[in-house]
């Protein structure tokens, strides 16, 4: 049986966390820093996920993850009507390919043409005529000046007709060479005279080049789903609909070793075709128990999301006694997949408080680090900003908290799914902390700097840096002191 993560924090029975340690110092080759990460087959550039909380994650936050990088992990506290509609988002969101492409028939009126631009906020349509076939393009700059010939016009007389088109296996590059060798901006792609998709200049364009990618360039999504398996072909089939547009789900319980929900996750496996994250996991034991006892899909199950009782807004282990907080889970179930399964991918979640935990976190065996607390005062997150004292700040709560649970989606995340149940979470505020790009900024220096001085190149070789526990004194001499009160940070 491995102890090497669990050794690093000295005893398994201490349950240490992020204060409790600090990395040694470690011999420094170089200042390239590579922050990459995987969760099974999916790549990203940063190791840094937006937890799956309906006051942090919705399409919003998770297209500025995944542009960035990272990726953003979409609550489940709504109707399965939402969750697709925040799916699709995603994957519209920067698409090399757009399939569900704006058309107008060529019989159309100009002023038709003109509104749907309008109202769809796009800047060309291609027109078909009553077979589906394509007959040309119709765009902005094809509108008259004259009021009077978009009163009376038709699409048929002002569109273009020498339709360029590309088939329907193209690379990037070979799109983006007729693109430019044309001077066009929007390249329909027709098989048989029908329409299968559309490339345009924009959607090719490599903005962000480090965003988190599938195989047809459309952004990651990741979706929590409730461990239990829904009980109407209606719900059924919604979920089917949803994980056309899903890669990875979240099986989303605060504690996911339990003989309940280890079924009822399973059956979901074999009912839909994305990819999953089982968690949370707290002790070396669960982990072997999933990874050993409940012949899961190997291809499927590509990660295990660790920690309980320590998010910010937790209250679970104050009201029942019961926890695994994150660097210790992290450590436990690192050993786990080092004894079982070496490929399996670990998911330190919550509890994180300053940058310079997510090296912690790296250094006993996570390979990428899920919060909240961080993202939920960013722009992006769902919810206003108010003032407090002259502060501007923005709601953050617990999913087990009472203002949550009622909205009604949620309540088995915890053990009784019933309306009395016991509040396992809080709600509070944070303080309104701008775009999200800063925030994964500043992490990832952190995350950087402490790299560099553990004298870790990659996450990988972070595994493998040397740590130790720190006595009262020092954690109180490890962070600003005997100063006056206000600290500028
Ligand atoms: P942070 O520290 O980022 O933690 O705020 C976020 C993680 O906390 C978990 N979570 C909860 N745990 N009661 C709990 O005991 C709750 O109400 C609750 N809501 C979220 C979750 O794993 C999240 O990623």
């Amino acid at each position: 049986m491995s102890d090497y993560f669990r050794n690093k924090i000295h005893h398994k029975e201490i349950i240490a966390t992020f204060d409790d340690i600090l990395i040694l110092p470690g011999f420094t080759e170089t200042f390239e820093i590579d922050l990459s990460s995987s969760l099974g087959k999916y790549n990203f550039n940063i190791p840094i996920i937006t937890a799956a909380m309906d006051t942090v994650t919705e399409d919003e936050t998770a297209i500025k993850m995944a542009l960035l990088g990272g990726l953003g992990v979409l609550h489940r506290n709504c109707s399965y009507d939402k969750q697709l509609k925040m799916c699709k988002n995603i994957k519209r969101a920067r698409s090399f390919v757009i399939r569900d492409v704006a058309t107008i028939n060529i019989n159309s009126d100009l002023r038709e043409a003109k509104s749907l631009m309008e109202k769809e906020g796009i800047s060309g349509l291609v027109v078909i005529d009553n077979n589906n076939k394509v007959n040309g393009i119709f765009t902005k700059r094809d509108i008259p000046f004259s009021e009077e010939e978009v009163r009376n016009g038709k699409v048929k007389d002002y569109m273009s007709t020498d339709v360029i088109s590309i088939p329907r296996e193209s690379s990037r590059e070979e799109a983006l060479n007729i693109l430019f060798k044309n001077r066009i901006e929007k390249l329909p792609i027709i098989e048989n005279g029908l329409l299968k998709g559309l490339i345009t200049k924009k959607d090719l364009k490599p903005e962000f080049p480090y965003a988190s990618i599938d195989n047809e360039g459309r952004l990651l999504c990741a979706l929590a789903i409730s461990p239990k398996f829904p009980e109407s072909v209606e719900s059924q089939m919604k979920l089917k609909e949803i994980d056309k547009y899903v890669d990875i789900f979240f099986s989303d319980v605060a504690e996911f070793y339990k003989e309940k929900d280890i079924k009822g996750v399973k059956k979901l496996m074999e009912f839909l075709d994305s990819d999953f994250v089982l968690g949370n996991i707290g002790t070396y034991e669960g982990a072997e128990h999933i990874l050993t006892k409940c012949d899961y899909d190997t291809d499927k199950f590509i990660a295990i999301k660790v920690g309980m009782g320590s998010g910010s807004i937790c209250s679970t282990s104050i009201q029942t006694g019961v926890g695994a907080p994150t660097l210790y889970a992290t450590a436990e179930v690192a050993d786990a997949i080092q004894d079982y399964n070496p490929k399996m991918s670990l998911i330190a979640d919550g509890g994180f408080k300053n940058p310079g935990d997510l090296p912690k976190a790296f250094s006993v065996g996570a390979n990428m680090i899920m919060s909240g607390h961080f993202f939920a005062g960013c722009t992006e997150s769902p919810g206003y900003i108010d003032t407090i004292q002259g502060r501007k700040v923005k709601v953050y709560r617990g999913m087990g908290s009472q203002n949550a649970r009622d909205v009604g989606f949620v309540s088995d995340r915890y053990v009784d799914g019933s309306t009395k149940f016991l509040p396992e979470g809080v709600s509070s505020y944070v303080p309104f902390v701008g775009g999200l790009s800063s925030v994964v900024l500043t992490l990832q220096q952190g995350l950087k700097n402490g790299m560099v001085y553990a004298g870790a190149k990659n996450i990988e070789a972070m595994k493998k840096v040397k740590i130790g526990i720190v006595s009262y004194a020092g954690q109180r001499e490890s962070r600003p002191h005997d100063l006056l009160d206000n600290v500028n940070y």
